[in-house]
């Protein structure tokens, strides 16, 4: 059914066959890639890997899953208000955003982006949350707030987490371009804490951390109330989702009769007990061995733009190795380990959208310095556009596996996904290749895959706000008040207040800068 090579009337849809001037060489060239195609038989094992995992690790039994409980119990309901802090760190830039919400909409976001060092990244992990603190000063002081105010904040935290509640997770691991080895098993929440305090932000109080994969779904269900799945496809790769609570059996503290709750699965490191070696080929072995985090987040290296490119590149360096690309070339030119960039997938991939052209492909060969007809002709190109294809299709059938796993597991049949991430946005054919594969693996089920743009952004402050309508809720039902729309009210009136007294103090700030942030 999901098979890989088609022809144009596919309309793009498969991964077009390669043909040579030199048949020999064509035949040569897919012997040598064969691996990288799935057979329906490999299919159905992933999809069944994935579901085992997911229930094991659901029952608190081994599984590569974290399945991680986020205590997050509730989608945005349209009453969400307030004026929120939010930090965005995941990637190699980090964001501190001011976020403005009134009746569940924003009516401001206002962000600045601060680079990360490689020795904040790879460093002591003190000095890492003590530049968090500084740049959140520097943002405070850019906006003229007191450091002395008042005001709440989400942290986005796009990694592996233990949590033991809305406020409070330990770091699993770190993944994608980080390693400060001594955060691990620390409570994040508290090293933010303690760095703010220690900075002179004595009122910053963190209410909720979450990962960008839920406040891509919590932003998704607040533009499209269907919305059950959330998903990035960037850097790296994950996804979460809202699940029945009572299959959830790791749940510290009391429950309130939560009926749902949104799990982070961190499916990047799906396979990493082996589960799905039957898929990883000799060129997926030797990414693994160049990167930073060895035998850990299997999946995300054959799906996430952190790798797309690199496991390209190898491809094509064994192609080289065995004479059959760039017989000419000098081997100098090749692109060294991890400098052949995910965005070079995605030019490559433009030509298979114009009509199988090569200017895509050309642009991208030459700013390795590397020249048509006597570099290479266009033999070369074919090999390079079918590897590219073949790689991407194969990270897109992986992602739509997992995705339709998902979408059978939920009883509503009309479901919305939603999607942010670098790769989603930028490769030309992923998302088309998508939406047939997961029709193909669920037909039975209605979906849509929609774009939540700055999901980690906003969704900070959307959880934010959540969790101050959850403990005002178990406030009251805790001292025997059980009416929850007066709670809730009432505590959106202090937001309000607070929100008020930010336009108040600070009009030009806020107002100043209408920048919505469009980037992932
Ligand atoms: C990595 C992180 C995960 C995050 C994903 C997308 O896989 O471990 O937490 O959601 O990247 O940024």
């Amino acid at each position: 059914m999901c098979g890989v090579t088609g022809n144009a009337q596919d309309g793009n849809y498969k991964v077009n066959d390669l043909q040579l001037k030199d048949n020999k060489r064509a035949q040569f060239v897919k012997e040598s890639l064969k691996n990288l195609i799935l057979s329906n038989e490999q299919i159905e094992k992933v999809g069944e890997a994935f579901k085992q995992e997911m229930s094991s690790a659901l029952d608190e039994k081994t599984s590569s899953l974290q399945m991680e409980n986020t205590y997050i119990p509730e989608l945005p309901n349209g009453s969400e208000e307030g004026t929120y802090l939010a930090l965005d760190l995941g990637g190699t830039n980090f964001r501190i955003i001011l976020l403005e919400l009134a009746n569940g909409e924003f009516l401001k976001e206002d962000f600045k982006f601060y680079h990360i060092s490689d020795e904040a990244r790879l460093g002591c992990g003190i000095e890492l949350f003590n530049y968090l603190a500084e740049c959140v000063k520097d943002f405070m002081t850019l906006k003229n707030m007191p450091f002395d105010m008042k005001i709440p904040m989400g942290f986005t935290f796009s990694f592996p987490m233990k949590q033991h509640s809305l406020h409070s997770a330990e770091l699993v691991t770190w993944t994608k371009s980080f390693n400060c080895p001594s955060v691990v098993g620390c409570d994040v929440v508290q090293l933010l804490q303690t760095s703010l305090r220690k900075h002179g932000m004595r009122n910053i109080e963190v209410l909720c951390i979450l990962n960008d994969t839920t406040g891509t779904l919590v932003e998704g269900a607040r533009l499209d109330a269907k919305t059950r799945i959330g998903m990035i496809l960037g850097t790296g790769s994950n996804a979460a989702f809202l699940e029945r609570a009572d299959r959830v059996h790791h749940w510290e503290g009391e429950r309130h009769g939560e009926k749902n709750v949104i799990i982070d699965i961190e499916w990047g490191a799906f396979g990493d007990k082996g589960t799905i070696d039957f898929i990883r080929t000799e060129h997926d072995k030797e990414v693994d061995n160049g990167s930073l985090l060895k035998r850990s987040f299997t999946f995300e290296k054959y799906i996430s733009g952190k790798y797309l490119g690199e496991v390209v590149r190898v491809v094509l360096k064994s192609l080289c190795d065995k004479n059959l690309l760039f017989t000419k070339a000098s081997k100098d030119l090749f692109p060294a380990p991890w400098k052949f960039g995910t965005d070079n997938v995605s030019h490559i991939e433009e030509d298979a959208l114009n009509g199988c052209s090569n200017t895509s492909t050309v642009k991208v060969l030459d700013k390795f310095n590397y020249r048509f007809n006597i570099d290479y002709d266009e033999d070369d190109i074919k090999v390079i556009q079918y590897t590219t294809a073949l790689v991407s299709y194969r990270a897109a059938l992986l992602v739509s596996i997992c995705t339709s796993v998902l979408l059978n597991r939920m009883t509503e049949t009309d479901i919305t996904v939603a999607v942010d991430g670098s790769v989603y946005k930028h490769h030309p054919r992923l998302k088309k290749w998508m939406v047939q594969l997961i029709k193909e693996l669920s037909p039975e089920k209605n979906f849509h895959l929609m774009l939540a743009e700055d999901g980690s952004g906003k969704g900070a402050g959307l959880v934010s706000a959540i969790a101050q309508r959850i403990n005002t809720r178990n406030v009251c039902i805790t001292n025997g008040n059980h009416n929850n729309g007066h709670a809730m009210n009432g505590h959106g009136k202090e937001m309000n207040g607070l929100g008020k007294h930010m336009n108040g103090h600070h009009n030009g700030v806020v107002n100043g800068s209408n920048g919505i942030h469009n980037g992932h």
